[in-house]
Formats: C-alpha cells, structure tokens, sequence
C-alpha cells in the first residue's frame, strides 16, 4: 500500500481561495470551509472493477446495508403509486401510502419468491403476486392467501411484507434494506448546507435519462469525480477552466469538488496563452490547446487537423485517418468537431475570452444571475459568482451526485443487474421551480442502450457531446482494468475518488 507522505502538494496556476476573495459578490462560510482528505492510501485492487466476487461483496455488504436513493417522491404522486428500485440482484417497491408517507418493501413474493412488480404501477390499493395471487395491503398486512386452509403457519404475524427503513432528502425516497440502519440524517450529515440557495425540496425533474454502459459502476462513476481527465479528455474545456486548480474537499459521507470557471488551465502552456484564438467555434472549429493543432469540421464525420507545423490531414470522428499528412489526431477533439450535433444547440463563434479571471467572472455571472432572477428573484443578488458559474459537484457515498445550488445536474450510478462489467448512468436535470410556484410533473425517462448515443436524447442539450467523450474511455478502461494489479489515484485531483474507496472498504471489510 502506498502512502502519500504530506497530501499537500497543489497545481500551480490560480488558488480557488483567492478567486472567492476577489468575487464581486459574498461568499458563505460553506464555500469558504477547508476540509482535504488527509495523506493516505492511494491505491485499490483492480480487481474491484471487474470480479464476481467483489460484486458479491458489493450486494452483501453495501447494497444490503447502505441508504440509496431510490426514486423522487413526483414519480410516485399518489397514494398507491409504485417504484420499483432495482440495484444489482436486488429490488425493492417503494409505495406513497399517505399523503406524506412512503414505505419500501422487498419485491419478492413470500410465498414463492415471484417478483410482486416487474415495473413500476400507479394507483395500485393492494400488492397481489401473479403467480397464486396472494395480497397485501400497500401497509404490508397480509390481506389474502387463495387455500388459506393450506398454509396453517402464514398468518399476519409470520406473512406480512418486511418494511424497510425509509427517509427523505430534497424530494427524494431514500431506501435501506437493512433493518438496523443508523438514520438517513445522521448518514447524511449536513450534506444541505452545500444547497443553501436552492434546496432540492424546491427542484424538479426536468429530464431524466439512463444510459447503459459497458463498464464496471465504479469505472463509470469515478470518470465524474475528477476534474484531472479534463486535460485529456474535454480539451475544448482548457481555455476556460482551471481544471488542476479544482479545489477538492470531503465531509463525512460525502465529497466536494468546485473548479474554476473562467480561469485559464494550469496546463496551457505560455505561448497559446498569449495567442488567444479567435477563430473558435463551440463544435465546429477548436483549437486542442496543447498541441496548438486546429480541428475543423468538414461534414459530419470529417474533420481538418492542422498541426502548427503546417502539416495536414482529413481524420474521421473516431481520429482514424482518411487522407493527406499522418499524424496523431485527438480522439475526444475528433469525436467533438466531426461527431453527431446535439439537435438546437447553437454551433456559436466562441472566440478565447481575454482579461482578468476576477472581471472575467464576474461578467459571465452577472449573465446566469440575471437569468436566475426570473425564477428566484432578488434573492440572486446575495449569490456570489462562484456559486453561480463554477462547477460544483459533490458526491454522497455510495453513488449519487448532486451538483451546486445553480447547476441542474443530477448523476446515479448503479450495477445493471448481475453483471459487474456493465452499468446503468443516470442523469437528471433537477431544475428550481419558479418562487412561489408548485414543482411541475416529473421528465418522462429516456433509456439509451449500449448502442445508443448520448445525443440521441436531446433533453441533455450538449451535455450529450461531453457524455460521449467521458464514455468514449469507459469499454477500454474496463479492458485494460484486467492487466492491472492495481490502480494509482492522485492524492489530491483525486480526492473524491480516493474518498469513495476509502468509505468502499469500510463497507464491504
Ligand atoms: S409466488 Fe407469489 S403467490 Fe405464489
Ligand atoms: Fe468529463
């Protein structure tokens, strides 16, 4: 195992400490709290990612044991209205059985194990398994076995349906299957000091899709819980984000990430710096800002690299190349300037914004804070810029991420059923409902299948192109995962990371 000696080693480039005393704005006590992740182990077996017996584990240990979310309390309006949460082997239904009250049940038969729901129901007043058709009440009572005669042992006592521990969070139904849980609040911690203007209570779901993916859950989540890939894998980012200069924190059973917006990455050397580029286009024309080569679009699937040699050549969306000079093409930057276009995004001259990081943010904020008045009001003027621009992203063990108080998006990360090798991502877009106003109905899911393609739903917007570079790395990963007797984590950049691992091994030991 290795240890880190001090932990407090940082990147160089601009300090996120620095950034909130220069906001034009106040900034909370919250966004102010220091709390790394002390020096520890940085390295995990890399058979986590892929073996049958660490899911297992993962069932036994953690699914068995742990508060998970399971739906949001609009999917479920009415009483009588059913969830069924599946995680890995495991299913559970959630019930709305009063106005204010929910419950959760194993979704298994006691009679002979038959599934009580294959899917989710509305309005249902009692549960009655298909298979010899015994019933319970939504309670869980026992309310009918055909042949009772036949059965002398089953009674109320013995045959009504176990309810789970429940809790509620922001809207959502929390479930633990087991019995002897500590509370979801105390697991929780003060995880709502981190929403302190726009309370999830008050968001709703305004999309909501689930792709699958060919990875382990963890290979999926973990390429969410850094900003370190963004060097690599989201290069169009570098000119306006201080990528390494995320600052990274963790309380209790939860992770904080906040990474700069409107900085410049610590990885942009001088010269590019100095030579904005104004020919910059959102997806049709960029420049990779490492190697200072120009990718142009030339029709969907046809890209012009140009090196800052002058040498140049046609590659296609996945950088293979088609024709004129050969060099190494980046695949993320091929995929985002020659793939698919999200459907009514705007390909925009996006020229390198140039100034101070400080004016710089406070411009782009005054924009989102101007919006957020309208839903809001003028309560926006008490929020500072970071708040409103930065990418805040937090994470509660074991798989769910919230991001800040101003930005929609919402992740889950499950297995998919029994197989440890493939998994569910989920994304939500938890929007504030205008002040004074009821949240309206909950987004209608969208499944996308391995084969599909993040922008085949266009609810995300141009999330999707990200999605798709972020799950570009994912089936090689889980590859290459299998050559590996273990995997290193940045003592810092991967904080969050080493946070989930830490909490992971505690769980399943
Ligand atoms: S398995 Fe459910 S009634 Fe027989
Ligand atoms: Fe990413």
């Amino acid at each position: 195992m290795v240890e880190t000696v001090t932990g407090t080693a940082r990147s160089a480039g601009v300090d996120y400490a620095d950034l909130l005393a220069s906001d034009s704005h106040p900034v909370t006590d919250v966004q102010k709290t220091d709390s790394p992740m002390p020096a520890g182990p940085t390295v995990v077996d890399a058979s986590v990612y892929y073996s049958r017996e660490f899911h297992e584990l993962e069932v036994e240990r953690l699914w068995k044991r742990v508060w998970q979310m399971a739906c949001h309390e609009d999917d479920i309006p009415e009483v009588g209205d059913s969830f069924v949460y599946d995680i890995a082997s495991l299913s559970f239904i959630v019930v709305r059985t009063g106005e204010e009250e929910f419950r959760a049940y194993p979704n298994a038969c006691l009679h002979r194990g038959r599934a009580l729901l294959h899917e989710s129901e509305q309005g249902l007043r009692e549960f009655r398994c298909p298979f010899h058709g015994w019933a319970w009440h939504l309670d869980g009572s026992l309310k009918e076995v055909p042949c009772h005669w036949d059965f002398p042992t089953v009674n109320q006592e013995t045959h009504s349906l176990p309810s789970l521990p429940v809790g509620r969070w922001g809207g959502f139904v929390f479930i633990n299957p087991d019995q002897n849980a500590e509370p979801l609040d105390s697991f929780l911690g003060d995880l709502s000091s981190q929403f302190p203007h726009v309370p999830f209570e008050r968001r709703y779901k305004a999309a909501h899709i689930i792709k699958r993916l060919n990875c382990n859950w963890k290979v999926a989540q973990e390429a969410f819980m850094e900003a370190y890939h963004c060097v690599a894998t989201h290069p169009t980012l570098l000119p306006t984000l201080g990528d390494a200069n995320t600052k990274y924190d963790v309380f209790g059973n939860y992770s904080r990430a906040m990474s700069p917006s409107m900085t410049i990455s610590p990885h942009v050397n001088d010269h590019y710096a100095a030579n904005p580029y104004t020919d910059r286009r959102t997806f049709s024309k960029q420049r990779h800002e490492l190697s200072g080569a120009t990718y142009e679009r030339l029709e969907e699937g046809r890209v012009r690299v140009t090196m800052p040699d002058g040498r140049s050549g046609i590659y296609d969306d996945h950088a293979h190349h088609v024709e004129g000079d050969k060099f190494h093409a980046d695949i993320h930057l091929c995929d985002w300037v020659g793939g698919r276009l999200p459907d009514g995004v705007e390909d925009e001259a996006t020229p390198d914004v140039v100034g101070e990081f400080a004016e710089k943010r406070a411009t782009a904020a005054a924009a989102v804070r101007e919006q957020m008045r309208e839903i809001l009001g003028d309560d926006v003027d008490g929020v500072s810029d970071a708040e409103l621009i930065d990418p805040i992203y937090l994470s509660l063990f074991p798989n769910l991420h919230p991001w800040g108080d101003f930005n929609p998006i919402f992740y889950r990360f499950r297995p998919d059923g029994d197989n440890p090798e493939q998994c569910l991502h989920e994304v939500m877009f938890m929007l504030p409902a205008p002040k004074g106003q009821p949240r309206p109905a909950p987004a209608k899911l969208t499944f996308l299948d391995l084969d599909d393609d993040y922008l085949d739903a266009p609810e995300i917007g141009s999330l999707a192109k990200v999605f798709n570079q972020d799950t570009l790395n994912l089936p090689f990963v889980q590859k290459g995962l299998k050559q590996l007797q273990e995997v290193i984590f940045g003592n810092y950049g991967e904080t969050k990371i080493r946070h989930f691992h830490e909490l992971l091994q505690r769980w399943v030991a």
